[in-house]
């Protein structure tokens, strides 16, 4: 497994990869892995002939009062778990590599990222739609994998590579949970022992949901209800927000079918968990 840094070594090697005719996979992480990286790690293994991870804890999309200083890293675990993984390349360059001083330019998707995340979260997806364009720019892959718990990031990356005409497959992989429901993200880190215990919250607020949906409830109004009581349960909870969206544009929806997004944001402590479900199919007698 080769380790590059320098964005000039890593596109130099990619475009020789291109021209030797092999195709490139990439993920793009910010590091400390977990099982949910390690899915997609194992998709992009098998889609392509090289494969690509890439670590960067991306200042440009943490606000002022976010956890950029404190983010969890762990430089070298992770290369354990690539090396592990058979990764060919690690790309892992430094801040002042990716914004060197002086840097203007900035990539905004000005649709998508106004709501959910994007509102209390204003320049996340400015820095993550910088990043990410940049990141393709140098890695050059055919495919890039990312996780359906971001989902609004990979909406909004999906649309900006049609938006930009980029030459890359955007590729979706299922959440992976722990056994008991939460949602993988290296910010569960941040959990003591009872927010961890709290954090079942979210799953048990969207397993609400789905129940409901499948017992033919449809209401936005009386869903979002419910998954509130159930949140509320925890006294370490403080509700970001609970949205019922069309999955593909993101509006608001009142009545939810096939292809909605329940997504909610909630605040355990300080800790900001998030967590989505897509609903794939309702009820064949109630849909009709
Ligand atoms: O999902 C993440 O880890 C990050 O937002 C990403 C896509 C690597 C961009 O920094």
């Amino acid at each position: 497994m080769e380790v590059i840094s320098s964005p000039e070594e890593m596109q130099k090697k990619a475009f020789a990869l291109k021209r030797a005719g092999k195709t490139i996979s990439c993920v793009p992480t910010m590091g400390f892995l977990h099982q949910g990286h390690l899915s997609l790690i194992r998709e992009a293994r098998a889609s392509a002939d090289v494969l690509v991870v890439t670590i960067f804890v991306n200042p440009a999309q943490f606000g002022p009062s976010e956890d950029y200083r404190t983010y969890p890293r762990d430089p070298e675990r992770d290369l354990r778990l690539c090396r592990q993984e058979q990764v060919d390349i690690v790309f892992a360059p430094e801040t002042c590599d990716i914004y060197p001083d002086g840097y203007s330019t900035y990539i905004e998707e000005n649709d998508l990222s106004r709501w959910l995340c994007g509102v209390d979260r204003p320049g996340h997806f400015r820095g993550v739609a910088t990043v990410v364009t940049k990141l393709f720019n140098i890695v050059q892959p055919d495919v890039a994998y990312f996780g359906q718990k971001d989902y609004q990031q990979s909406r909004v990356i999906t649309k900006m590579v049609k938006d930009l005409n980029l030459p890359v497959r955007i590729a979706v992989c299922p959440i992976v949970r722990e056994d008991d429901g939460l949602a993988m993200s290296s910010r569960n880190k941040y959990l003591n022992p009872k927010e961890r215990q709290e954090s079942l919250c979210l799953y048990r607020a969207l397993s609400r949901a789905e129940k409901l949906v499948m017992s033919g409830e449809y209401s936005a109004v009386t869903i979002r209800e419910e998954m509130e009581a159930v949140i509320r349960q925890e006294p370490h909870s403080r509700i970001d927000y609970i949205e019922i969206r069309d999955g593909e544009t993101l509006e608001p929806r009142d009545q939810v079918g096939e292809g909605t997004l329940i997504a909610l944001a909630v605040f355990i402590g300080k800790t900001r968990l998030i967590d989505n479900l897509v609903i794939e199919k309702v009820p064949r007698s109630l849909s009709e």
